[in-house]
């Protein structure tokens, strides 16, 4: 086995979400949430697939249907994986590969079931503190994202969810009971995942219904929404640091990397330009203030975003302590793409690169791509960094005798935790941590399929909700339990 190993104290584990995965939509008196609504539609060509936007908005009456019904096939993240009951069990399985760390998230609509009332709801609170208590009953530390597409969905029907100021006090009263009530239990948290995704998919992120927007007006909408949730985030990291002295507070970011196609400098610019607005959000959470380059696209487009001199100082007062991103695929960008092949990243699509692999889903496949990222962040920002989100969306095949056999998971895990490696040790990162995506199959955030798999765990449902929900180990398990049982070392050359 090879000397090498990570830093000492590194945190290894794994991912999850409350909405992709808890099921038990209304139970313990927990309110509809946004993905509570989301509706699969079985896409059948990689077209469908790529279609992000179709895929995800929703219309006033596509809610009323969804809300008539109690059905969960069609709406497969009512149902998760119904950790809601398994949780027990599934701390277990996570426990078992020697977690030192678990990011999960918390419902909002479990506390506050439409987002405005003035009492949380304290079946929802108890829950969390039975999950927390079995993670740390195994020495495995809560990372725990506030909110993560879940959105109360009455929130964006009755407030048109950020869009409405009142969020912001909204949010920051369940960030309060939640950091009161943990403050024992969980000192790592996550303000908003990927805040930049409400751009991409305005209801799940932001509960905005775009249909009820004049189309022209919806741009100024998005970034007024976004603008709500950069002072609510700025307020948690005050409040979480007042609640729990010794908590560290990180932002969210989908690390969208992009090539350039050529080296024409339009096509550079182009890269140039396109990386500037996916930093634009992580430049705002850790500076403090808004870059000038974004202020001037409000402009240049003619966007009015109301703030105030207070929300300003706020954002100022109170930035991030770490920088947390997810992180899947790269891809490219050209002046003029005329031609040129497209292929899927996370929620975008963009230029084909030539020279690198592509997941079934069409993600491309760039373990070196981490490394350049990890470096552009930590250059740019000089504050820790962590990995909260990082894996493969893979059809997997159960053999007769039960076992699975993921070796292309175990290929681009190991490749990308090799280029993490490299980073910190010859470019000099400072990267606390790595929870891959996800350690447990749950529902596709973007496609609502259960056969798109991440896990080292299987579940037995379908994309139909048909299955037994029985757990059971991949190859991978075994592999990633090494991994961290020795470091790192177990892999690294
Ligand atoms: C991240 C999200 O962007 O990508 C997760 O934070 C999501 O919620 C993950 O599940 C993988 O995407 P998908 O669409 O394959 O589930």
């Amino acid at each position: 086995m090879s000397e090498k190993r990570f830093p000492e104290g590194f945190l290894w584990g794994g991912a999850t979400a409350a909405n992709q995965f808890e099921g038990g939509w209304k139970e313990g008196g927990k309110g509809v949430s946004v993905s509570d609504v989301a509706l699969f539609k079985d896409p059948k060509s990689m077209e469908q697939l790529l279609d992000v936007h179709g895929n995800t908005d929703i219309t006033d009456e596509m809610i009323e249907k969804a809300l008539a019904t109690d059905d969960e096939v069609y709406y497969p993240k009512r149902h998760g994986i119904d950790f809601y009951h398994h949780y027990k069990e599934d701390i277990a399985l996570l426990a078992g590969m020697g977690f030192k760390v678990y990011r999960m998230s918390i419902a909002w609509s479990r506390i506050f079931p439409r987002g405005d009332e003035e009492v949380p709801n304290e079946e929802g609170l108890q829950f969390y503190d039975n999950v927390f208590d079995e993670c740390l009953k195994y020495g495995m530390q809560p990372l725990v994202t506030m909110s993560h597409y879940e959105p109360p969905l009455a929130f964006a029907m009755d407030y048109n969810g950020w869009y409405d100021r009142r969020s912001i006090d909204f949010f920051v009263r369940y960030v309060d009971v939640i950091t009161k009530r943990y403050a024992e239990k969980v000192k790592l948290w996550l303000t908003f995942n990927e805040v930049d995704s409400i751009i991409r998919h305005p209801f799940m992120t932001g509960g905005l219904i775009e249909s009820r927007f004049p189309k022209e007006k919806f741009m100024e909408v998005m970034y007024q929404a976004m603008h709500h949730q950069f002072v609510a985030s700025a307020l948690a990291v005050k409040i979480t640091h007042e609640n729990i002295p010794d908590s560290k507070v990180g932002c969210m970011l989908t690390k969208l990397t992009y090539y350039a196609y050529t080296c024409k400098p339009e096509d550079v610019l182009e890269q140039q330009q396109r990386m500037r607005s996916i930093y634009c959000y992580s430049d705002t959470q850790v500076h403090g203030e808004y870059p000038r380059y974004l202020l001037q696209m409000y402009k240049n487009k003619g966007l009015n975003i109301q703030m105030t001199e207070e929300d300003l100082e706020i954002m100022k007062a109170y930035p991030v302590d770490f920088i947390s991103f997810s992180y899947y695929s790269s891809s490219c960008v050209a002046k003029n793409d005329e031609g040129l092949d497209v292929a899927a990243a996370n929620t975008v699509t963009a230029i084909k690169n030539p020279y690198i692999p592509s997941s079934d889903w069409g993600w491309q496949i760039d373990p070196i791509g981490l490394r350049i990222s990890l470096v552009d962040l930590y250059d740019r920002y000089r504050k820790p960094l962590f990995i909260v989100e990082n894996g493969l969306g893979a059809r997997d095949t159960v053999e007769p005798d039960g076992s699975i056999n993921d070796d292309y998971r175990i290929d681009y895990l190991r490749e990308h935790i090799r280029e993490m490696y490299n980073a910190i040790e010859e470019d000099g990162v400072d990267l606390m941590g790595y929870t891959t995506w996800a350690p447990i199959d749950l529902i596709s955030n973007s496609t609502n399929q259960m056969s798109k798999r991440y896990g080292f765990i299987y579940v037995d449902v379908d994309d139909y909700g048909n299955g037994t929900y029985k757990r059971s180990k991949k190859k991978s398990y075994d592999w990633y339990k090494e991994v961290i049982a020795t470091n790192g070392s177990s892999i690294l050359e």
